[in-house]
């Protein structure tokens, strides 16, 4: 399991088959887009030496905790994998850049305690800039380059020119857990990392990869209202009568927030999209003038105001929003939208008569 493993120093640096262990366990990123980590690192090598390996500690997602109880338990463990990465592709440098709290504090603690163990590898530890664009992989760059954090829009790849014009790869904290695993051991365990949104607080847990939904919830005593969100802010919806494996492709950053009895998905999903809209930097048209248009609509929808014309206009602006921008968040908005749609049809059709079903289920 990734959050019990001794967290001690083990000297990484150096693992000469580290792309070959992470190309034949498959392992894909655990920050949100699940891309195979082995093809970005090897991308990152063939730039040339001198790179730069980042650990995406930002954790913008207001309800994630997977990567700051990580680097509170086992920051040794996450330095190791990054250490192990940066060897690889020739990179002098890891930089961590952790949302402010106990993980920040542990991380920074464990790297003054590496005693040598990371050949010519240095590891230097950076506070994060707050906010949930500030955790994009470019926006996370230009705040270590001294700039707002805030997505590029260049076009310029980061392996080819990032952090201070080196070749700079990003990874998320629980990916660089795991390939930390990797390099220790030869193999990380099947499993996702979930962060799992309860009405007392969230929890983080680690399941077996595949495992239902449903059993999850059950297990952890957590009942189900409407539907799941699953994936966290950036991620979709689920009915509770539709049975999901919790694969990496389903959870991407981890994130399970189960609704409440009598809760609105369609309420709920306008809160998420108020908070997308507000924290869009606005700098490009589709965050500036499609994510405050999704977000009227979606609060009208969910107030019983959306008529068939309205429903259509919401509709159209998610197609609208869909591969625009300069970075995903836009998209990546709009498909939650889009999944409310396609998974609560029923709950759609009944507020654009005024009617919730979910509070009517309770009120029975
Ligand atoms: C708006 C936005 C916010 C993001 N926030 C985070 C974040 O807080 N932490 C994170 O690891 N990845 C975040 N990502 C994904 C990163 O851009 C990047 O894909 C990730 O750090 C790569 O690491 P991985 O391959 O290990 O997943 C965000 C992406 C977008 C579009
Ligand atoms: S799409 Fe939105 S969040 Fe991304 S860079 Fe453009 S304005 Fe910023």
């Amino acid at each position: 399991m990734l959050t019990t493993s001794p967290d001690r120093p083990a000297g990484t640096a150096g693992v000469p088959d580290l792309i070959d262990r992470l190309r034949r366990s498959g392992l894909q990123g655990r920050g949100g887009a699940a891309r195979p980590v082995a093809a970005e690192l090897d991308r990152v090598r063939a730039a040339g030496p001198g790179g730069v390996v980042v650990v995406n500690g930002v954790e913008g997602e207001p309800l994630s905790r997977k990567d700051a109880t990580l680097l509170t338990t086992v920051p040794h463990l996450v330095l190791d994998g990054a250490v192990a990465a940066a060897t690889t592709v020739g990179a002098p440098d890891v930089v961590v850049c952790a949302a402010a709290g106990p993980g920040l504090e542990a991380v920074r603690r464990a790297a003054g305690e590496r005693g040598g163990v990371d050949g010519p590898v240095h590891v230097h530890v950076v506070a994060a800039a707050p906010g949930f664009v500030a955790g994009q992989e470019s926006a996370v760059v230009a705040h270590l380059d001294g700039f707002a954090a805030r997505p590029r829009g260049t076009g310029v790849p980061l392996w080819r020119s990032g952090l201070a014009g080196r070749p700079t790869v990003v990874k998320n904290v629980e990916t660089l857990a795991r390939t930390g695993l990797l390099a220790r051991h030869g193999h990380q365990p099947d499993t996702v990392l979930l962060t799992l949104a309860t009405a007392a607080g969230p929890r983080v847990l680690e399941v077996p990869a595949g495992s239902a939904l449903d059993v999850v919830l059950d297990r952890e005593g957590v009942a189900t209202g409407a539907g799941v969100l699953l994936g966290g802010y950036h991620g979709t919806w689920t009915p509770s009568d539709v049975t999901v494996p919790l694969t990496v492709d389903a959870v991407r950053a981890g994130v399970v927030r189960p609704l409440l009895a009598g809760e609105c998905p369609l309420a709920v999903t306008a809160v998420v999209v108020g908070h997308l809209a507000a924290a869009s930097v606005r700098q490009c048209g589709p965050c500036t003038f499609g994510l405050p248009r999704l977000h009227q609509l979606t609060l009208a929808l969910a107030a019983g105001r959306l008529d068939a014309d309205g429903v259509h206009e919401l509709r159209r602006t998610v197609g609208l929003l869909v591969d625009r921008g300069a970075c995903r968040h836009p998209d990546a908005s709009a498909r939650t939208v889009a999944s409310a749609l396609t998974a609560f049809p029923a709950e759609v059709a009944a507020h654009r008569r005024g009617a919730c079903l979910a509070a009517r289920a309770v009120a029975a």
